[in-house]
């Protein structure tokens, strides 16, 4: 079985749920680098066939070198190509994008939600671990129509990350400052008492008092989670 980064571990755990009780379509796997994930979904059955996109070749060709070794060659392809252009969505698709950047994700987000019909989004799982600039993500997030199915953490080597899977409804919303930066199922998950979120959430305040000389969004959530923990 292929093994995978305690982050990524917990990417490829959104997908299983993600897929669980669905006709299990395709995993996209947008910035496949070295197409572990999709190995391991396709060798543990969550999907029938996968499709990994990437900007660059090498790593292209090294995606589609551990699918033919682990036996997939037939019920995969790789294609070199900026996000999810020439790949047009299904229904029941799971679309993954770890380990890249928000500003990244938003943008080929925004060009798939143009490129594809809405009654195909809204049959589409977007899995995403963006490295930074999460509190840009929930915002677009929300003001694009996605909503939450869930939120996970994880600390890889002494790193945090985060991963959220969404769905496309189309209504836009918006977030407080608050949720944007530590995420609404995150924030639900802490006031229920999950350990390893308050974890998270340790560290992450420790940053944003850093962050909130030059961060006005920042200040304002670490205000609002001050004010509602004395209440
Ligand atoms: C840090 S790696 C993460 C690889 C893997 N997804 C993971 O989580 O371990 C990011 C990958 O995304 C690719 N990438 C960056 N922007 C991309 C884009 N717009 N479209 C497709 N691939 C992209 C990069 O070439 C790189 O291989």
């Amino acid at each position: 079985m292929q093994s995978l980064t305690v982050r990524l571990e917990m990417v490829f755990e959104q997908v299983r749920r993600a897929a669980n009780g669905k006709d299990s379509g395709r995993i996209i796997d947008v910035g496949s680098d070295h197409g572990y994930l999709a190995v391991r979904c396709l060798e543990e059955g969550l999907v029938e066939r996968a499709v990994c996109t990437e900007i660059h070749k090498a790593p292209a060709k090294r995606s589609e070198i551990a699918l033919k070794e682990a036996g997939f060659a037939d019920v995969s392809e790789v294609f070199v190509a900026d996000g999810l252009t020439g790949v047009p969505l299904k229904d029941g698709d799971i679309v993954v994008m770890a380990g890249m950047g928000g500003l990244n994700i938003i943008d080929i987000i925004t060009r798939a939600v143009k490129d594809n019909d809405f009654r195909v989004l809204e049959n589409v799982t977007f899995i995403l671990q963006p490295q930074k600039s999460n509190e840009t993500v929930r915002k677009f997030l929300a003001g694009s129509g996605f909503v939450y199915e869930d939120e996970s953490v994880c600390c890889d080597r002494d790193i945090f990350y985060n991963c959220m899977r969404v769905v496309y409804k189309g209504n836009s919303n918006t977030v407080t400052d608050m949720e944007a930066c530590y995420g609404p199922v995150l924030l639900k998950k802490y006031a229920d008492g999950d350990k390893k979120v308050a974890e998270y959430f340790e560290h992450l305040d420790s940053i944003f008092e850093i962050r909130k000389r030059s961060n006005p969004t920042v200040e304002s959530a670490l205000k609002e989670k001050r004010k509602n923990e004395r209440k």
